[in-house]
């Protein structure tokens, strides 16, 4: 859907449009419902007491006439509302908007007189075009909807913000969603090249060459095996006046994920064309980072790679050596992206990042532990694992922290090399995230987003459609802005 959001100092019955949404809490109708019912001579509440509204939240109905579309939607109990119930409103009312007639509709600013215009506009104008996403470029007939918002006494400045936020989101589900034969890592140099143009951001791409110059023994290992050549991509963001010191995000960038010589079956291996999540979260917060303009310096890393099979592919029982000089035995060609990771994570650590935020689809195991909706937060760092989770939070996305236990440490001791890529099955999570660590020489905290990254029906993403999610951008740009 084609959507565009914009405000009006007028209320809902103020605002001449064809469609109008008001809201129903606790089963009555909102300030802003009752002005318009009284300028319809009580046809709304009429029409609301035979629909008898169970008063949950998110349901709705739809008063239509010749000349007017009338949308009630609950926001639940007349008490105890949260901004993140505005923005999941605004995601079902841009599904919603599509059953429509008309294109032009006023919305009542949801909540303003609890959480203030600037707020409540921010969270509705999020969650509607959030909502109103979808990936159709590679469908001959896409449905071409399009739908004017208006917020009624709505704040204009939060809106704008809510849109640039929203493009990073959109920049990293369009990433995700792009299939792998057409997003290949070159590819995917190419669009963060193409970003740091129109943004104004710095770019430096490495190929095959400078990667194996550089010593990344371990990401180029991974990269081999693919006719598709691995890039190595930094993003720079710089504030106008100098600051001192920098942050840097680590994004995990595998543009496909077979497995590698340890396979994936089948039914593992649809959907991996979302291994480069982490990327795109990180692409997608650079590109919100640039038009918001923090006063901080921030630095990108991605090491994109196809995990593939070949006859110069790795193998299990290989021994590598990554960027920072410690050695790996490989025992699974699928634990890959730890492999990636600990070179960028080395190479990124080498520039004394006041802090690093790593997000990768890291772990079928934590998908396992939290589901499909929550991140596992990882970090030996106490203070930076609370900066990120209050970010998250804010953000409405959801993060739960998990231990670093040290006695897991040794499960990843190995025989011939300094550590091994996998230990055992049990906390597998967490062994993954152990072994980041000892490539990370920053402050550091590991977000593994394979659950909430990729939603294979819609059900799972509670912010849009099936297929790339975006989560991490809104996380990540809040936590940026926080630390400026
Ligand atoms: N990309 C996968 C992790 C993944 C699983 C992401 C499900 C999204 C959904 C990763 O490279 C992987 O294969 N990990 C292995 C590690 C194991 C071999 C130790 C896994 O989780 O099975
Ligand atoms: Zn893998
Ligand atoms: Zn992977």
């Amino acid at each position: 859907m084609v959507i565009r959001v914009k405000t009006t100092r007028r209320k809902v019955f103020e605002h001449e449009a064809p469609a109008r949404v008001v809201a129903v809490l606790g089963g009555q109708l909102s300030e802003e419902g009752r002005w318009l019912d009284s300028q319809m001579d009580g046809a709304l509440s009429k029409f609301l007491k035979k629909t008898r509204f169970s008063g949950e939240f998110g349901e709705h109905a739809i008063y239509a006439t010749d000349e007017v579309e009338v949308v009630f939607f609950s926001l639940g109990k007349r008490r105890g509302h949260t901004l993140e119930q505005v923005r999941a409103a605004g995601v079902r009312l841009a599904r919603l908007a599509a059953r429509l007639n008309s294109r032009d509709v006023v919305v009542e600013n949801f909540l303003a007189d609890r959480f203030g215009k600037k707020e409540a506009s921010y969270a509705l104008a999020e969650g509607l075009f959030l909502g109103a996403y979808s990936f159709d470029k590679y469908k001959s007939n896409p449905a071409r909807l399009r739908r004017n918002f208006v917020i009624a006494q709505g704040f204009g400045p939060a809106v704008d913000k809510a849109r640039l936020v929203s493009e990073g989101v959109y920049l990293a589900r369009d990433l995700v969603n792009e299939p792998p034969n057409v997003l290949t890592p070159v590819e995917l140099a190419r669009r963060a090249e193409a970003l740091a143009a129109e943004a104004g951001l710095e770019v430096n791409v490495f190929g095959p060459e400078k990667i194996q110059e550089l010593g990344m023994g371990a990401y180029w290992a991974v990269a081999k095996g693919s006719d598709n050549e691995p890039r190595f991509i930094e993003l720079v963001y710089k504030p106008e006046e100098a600051a001192a010191g920098h942050l840097a995000l680590v994004g995990k960038g595998l543009t496909f994920d077979t497995g590698g010589y340890s396979l994936k079956p089948t039914a593992s291996m649809t959907t991996m064309k979302g291994d480069m999540a982490g990327a795109a979260a990180v692409i997608g917060a650079m590109k919100v980072i640039a038009a918001l303009k923090p006063p901080v310096e921030v630095r990108a890393y991605v090491a994109a790679a196809e995990n593939m099979i070949s006859g110069h592919a790795y193998r299990v029982d290989d021994v590598l050596t990554a960027y920072n000089g410690k050695t790996i035995e490989v025992l699974n060609t699928d634990a890959e992206g730890r492999l990636t990771l600990a070179d960028a994570l080395a190479y990124a650590s080498e520039k004394k990042p006041a802090a690093l935020v790593e997000l990768s689809t890291l772990t079928g195991s934590c998908v396992v532990a939290l589901g499909r909706q929550i991140a596992g937060l990882f970090s030996e760092d106490e203070s930076l694992a609370r900066e990120l989770a209050r970010a998250a939070e804010e953000a409405g996305e959801k993060v739960w922290q998990m231990p670093m236990e040290p006695a897991y440490k040794r499960l990843l001791k190995s025989e011939v090399a300094d550590v091994k890529n996998v230990g055992s099955r049990e906390g597998g999570a967490i062994q993954a995230a152990l072994f980041l660590a000892e490539f990370a020489s920053a402050p550091f905290v590991h977000l593994d987003i394979a659950g909430p990254a990729f939603a294979g029906n819609a059900e799972d993403n509670p912010n849009g459609p099936a297929g790339g999610t975006g989560f991490g951008v809104r996380t990540l740009v809040r936590w940026v802005e926080r630390h400026a």
